[in-house]
């Protein structure tokens, strides 16, 4: 949650972590682009990261997206969710990284796999995937400190057209999230977009989750919502990175927990998609660092 968010005065602390007084630091800078202090919302604690930290990140992302590649040439009917765990375990840790889901709050696997009607944080087990199965693999990791976080979706097989235009749409709506990603524009342009999306092709979008600032923990400010109105939230701002990571359902919002207490299904058994990347503020828009 953005907690204690506020409007930045000229003798604030710069947003830009430097330590620096706002007046004495990026005001002048933030001015040319015809924008002024009262018109940036930070949360508290410096969120930007430095030049050094992105290189790491990136790196981090960049092993996340080789993983999630690799899984794609073995994903297919007759394996089980737990395999898929296997697989993403030992690339990682190969790699000298870590699964940070790993006893994450208590989380007992390497990977999140949700299947079908799970929306999100499925727990792998002995599930044989089957034809006509679809589901998001989830993979954060840690290297040297910094973390990277996407997922994407696979189709098992043979695959029902409405599965794929679910899954084609929550693309979609990822992308559309990202294009709004431009520094000095508010954060809720992102959700705006993409629920609009969403609405459009008869979809509802989950509100019990959402993206996240990421890079030095797991979990960070500020929270993305793929939801809502344009005006809400903060400012982004060069340098922020955070995921966007979009749960479609082909029918109501609504989430239900498992009594595992993680495994989030929709209320209805319908469909649910979800695509994920790891994003970076850049000074004239966004850089996807999970791509
Ligand atoms: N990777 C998920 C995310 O995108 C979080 C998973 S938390 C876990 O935010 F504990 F379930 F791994
Ligand atoms: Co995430
Ligand atoms: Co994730």
């Amino acid at each position: 949650m953005v907690g204690g968010m506020r409007k930045l005065s000229r003798n604030d602390l710069c947003w830009c972590g430097s330590g620096k007084k706002y007046k004495r630091c990026h005001l002048d800078f933030d001015m040319t682009r015809g924008i002024s202090g009262g018109d940036i919302s930070v949360p508290p604690g410096a969120i930007i990261k430095t030049e050094e930290q992105i290189r790491g990140i990136r790196k981090s992302c960049q092993l996340t997206k080789e993983i999630l590649d690799m899984a794609e040439q073995h994903i297919r009917p007759g394996i089980t969710t737990n395999d898929i765990n296997e697989w993403v375990h030992d690339y990682t840790v190969s790699r000298g990284a870590v699964p940070a889901p790993l006893h994450y709050n208590g989380f007992p696997k390497s990977v999140c796999v949700s299947l079908n009607n799970v929306i999100c944080h499925g727990i792998p087990d002995n599930t044989l995937l089957k034809e006509g199965d679809i589901l998001n693999v989830d993979v954060t990791t840690i290297l040297d400190g910094y973390y990277g976080d996407a997922g994407r979706m696979y189709m098992v097989g043979d695959v029902s057209g409405e599965a794929r235009q679910l899954i084609r749409v929550a693309k979609e709506c990822l992308y559309i999230g990202i294009e709004q990603v431009k520094p000095y524009r508010d954060l809720g342009e992102v959700g705006y977009a993409i629920e609009r999306h969403a609405v459009k092709h008869g979809y509802s979008v989950v509100r019990d989750y959402g993206g996240h600032g990421i890079g030095l923990k797991f979990h960070e400010e500020p929270h993305v919502h793929h939801y809502g109105s344009r005006k809400r939230g903060i400012t982004m701002l060069p340098n922020m990175v955070f995921t966007i990571e979009p749960m479609i359902n082909e029918g109501r919002y609504e989430t239900r927990l498992m009594p595992d207490s993680w495994t989030a299904v929709t209320i209805d058994g319908k469909l649910s998609a979800q695509w994920e990347h790891t994003v970076r503020v850049t000074e004239t828009g966004v850089q996807i660092l999970t791509e």
